[in-house]
């Protein structure tokens, strides 16, 4: 298949990238930055996804992953450009399958304003595709984490006692390895045929936590 991978050269976009590729896969990377990945089945283009989308074909699986934490770009970057990257590349007979990178702030609120209110935009935007998307037999889904082990958090994971404290904020005293998002993606968008529209928390049971006293 072939895939379009959004924000490729670190973090959860490469570890993607990585998956799809040696799940067999073609990947096709965006990236603001150069990539490292080197691979026949990888092609990498600079493509900041808020300005010109080059055109092209055949696209089976689409996983909006790129985004931004905060600055002035937020709203226009993981909200704006994530829903013109789709209606660009997903609604054509090829499509598989598409996928957004939500975040748990879309369901808590939690985190800076404009991302919170951006990835509560893109939840709300996967449904909306996935009506679309059904006469293609086509799915979309979400994957809404908490924290994840990301060059994205290197601020918190370069201090181990505020690392901790975020630790201690879980139910299950860990974060998720980008690996492990890639594996989640890749089921969801190539094995799975039936769940289509939904958002998948994967927070370590950092919301469920909670102090209730019997
Ligand atoms: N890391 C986490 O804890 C976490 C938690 C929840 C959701 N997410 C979401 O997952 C996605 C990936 O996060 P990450 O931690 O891997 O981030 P990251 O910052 O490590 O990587 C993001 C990549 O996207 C690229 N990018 C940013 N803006 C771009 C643009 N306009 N055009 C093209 N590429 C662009 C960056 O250059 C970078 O390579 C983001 O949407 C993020 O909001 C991350």
């Amino acid at each position: 298949m072939k895939i379009l991978i959004t924000g490729t050269s670190r973090g959860i976009g490469l570890a993607c990238a990585k998956k799809y590729l040696e799940m067999g896969h073609e990947v096709i990377g965006f990236d603001v930055a150069e990539s490292d990945l080197s691979s026949p089945s990888y092609t990498h283009m600079i493509v900041d996804i808020k300005k010109d989308l080059p055109d092209l074909d055949g696209i089976n699986v689409l996983i909006n992953n790129a985004g931004i934490q905060e600055g002035p770009d937020v709203i226009e970057t993981n909200l704006s450009a994530t829903i013109a990257v789709t209606e660009k590349y997903a609604f054509q007979d090829s499509i598989h399958s598409v996928l957004f990178m939500a975040s748990s702030s879309a369901s808590n609120g939690a985190e800076f304003p404009e991302y919170a209110a951006s990835k509560g935009g893109v939840v709300t935007y996967m449904k909306n595709t996935a009506l679309r998307l059904a006469k293609y037999g086509a799915t979309s889904n979400s994957i809404s984490a908490g924290g994840v082990y990301t060059p994205l958090n290197a601020h918190i994971m370069d201090d181990p006692k505020l690392m901790q404290q975020c630790l201690d904020e879980t139910l299950l005293g860990r974060w998720a390895s980008a690996e492990e998002i890639a594996d989640l993606s890749y089921y969801l968008t190539n094995v799975n045929k039936s769940m289509t529209g939904q958002d998948l928390l994967i927070d370590n049971g950092e919301q469920l936590k909670s102090n209730f006293i019997w």
